[in-house]
């Protein structure tokens, strides 16, 4: 049988969104060790739904893999969050926003950044890039939502620095990495920012001089 992993990652339409030191970039192959060691850590999995603990190799690599064919297929942006002013770039955390694929139902964002940077201001930096972007990319983006689970005060605190409101509350599966027995729910809080909101809190859009690359997807 043929190891899809061994085949060249489809190309990805955004090569990378920088602003000041943060720089998104879609992932490589490269970051399968990074994506076990930050998705694994548990005070990570703890706020997300579906990280076991640890992640198996096999898992990152898919990650690796579908995140740039939804890239390529226009179904979602998937990001290594870096600091570009740091020597070899390091990887410092992820940030998604996934298409449902149902028109009526916004992009959902997806995020972390690890244990030993976090409160240095590399999520908001990075949140702020990911919706510049995608907001200036569809001008028929109404909207943007975030699900957070209760009791996640650094998450509810973030976006609503971003302008995001409470939606509403919804149940889910209990995180895999809480080890609850089956059919355990927790509620979460859904959070939306709207278009208008972004732009009239005046978030700054990404300057040409720090767009990189993002060519293809702008249709430039
Ligand atoms: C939530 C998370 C992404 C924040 O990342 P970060 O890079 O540390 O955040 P930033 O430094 O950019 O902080 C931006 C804002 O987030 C909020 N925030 C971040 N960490 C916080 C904390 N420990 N306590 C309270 N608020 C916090 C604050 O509002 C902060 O603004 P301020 O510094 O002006 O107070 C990070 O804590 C994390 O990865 N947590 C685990 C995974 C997770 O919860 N993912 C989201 C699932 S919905």
């Amino acid at each position: 049988m043929i190891d899809l992993w061994f085949l060249p990652l489809p190309p990805s339409p955004v090569t990378g969104i920088q602003s000041n030191r943060v720089r998104l970039r879609p992932f490589e192959k490269t970051d399968v060790a990074t994506l076990v060691a930050q998705g694994s850590d548990r005070t990570v999995a703890h706020w997300m739904i579906s990280f076991p603990v640890p992640w198996p190799r096999w898992m990152a690599r898919q990650r690796v893999r579908d995140s740039r064919r939804e890239m390529a297929a226009g179904r979602g942006f998937h990001f290594a969050i870096t600091d570009a002013d740091l020597p070899d770039m390091p990887m410092v955390g992820a940030c998604s926003a996934i298409l449902i694929g149902d028109a009526s139902r916004p992009p959902e964002l997806a995020y972390w950044v690890a244990p030993g940077w976090q409160r240095r201001g590399y999520a908001r930096s990075a949140l702020r890039l990911l919706l510049s972007h995608m907001f200036d990319v569809d001008p028929a983006l109404i909207a943007v939502e975030a699900a957070v689970i209760d009791g996640n005060a650094p998450s509810a605190s973030l976006l609503k620095g971003l302008h995001f409101v409470v939606q509403g509350q919804e149940y889910a599966s209990a995180p895999i990495s809480w080890d609850e027995p089956p059919g355990t729910q927790v509620r979460l809080q859904r959070y939306r920012l709207w278009r208008e909101d972004w732009f009239r809190a005046g978030q700054a859009h990404i300057s040409e001089q720090d767009r990189v690359d993002t060519k293809a997807v702008r249709g430039l």
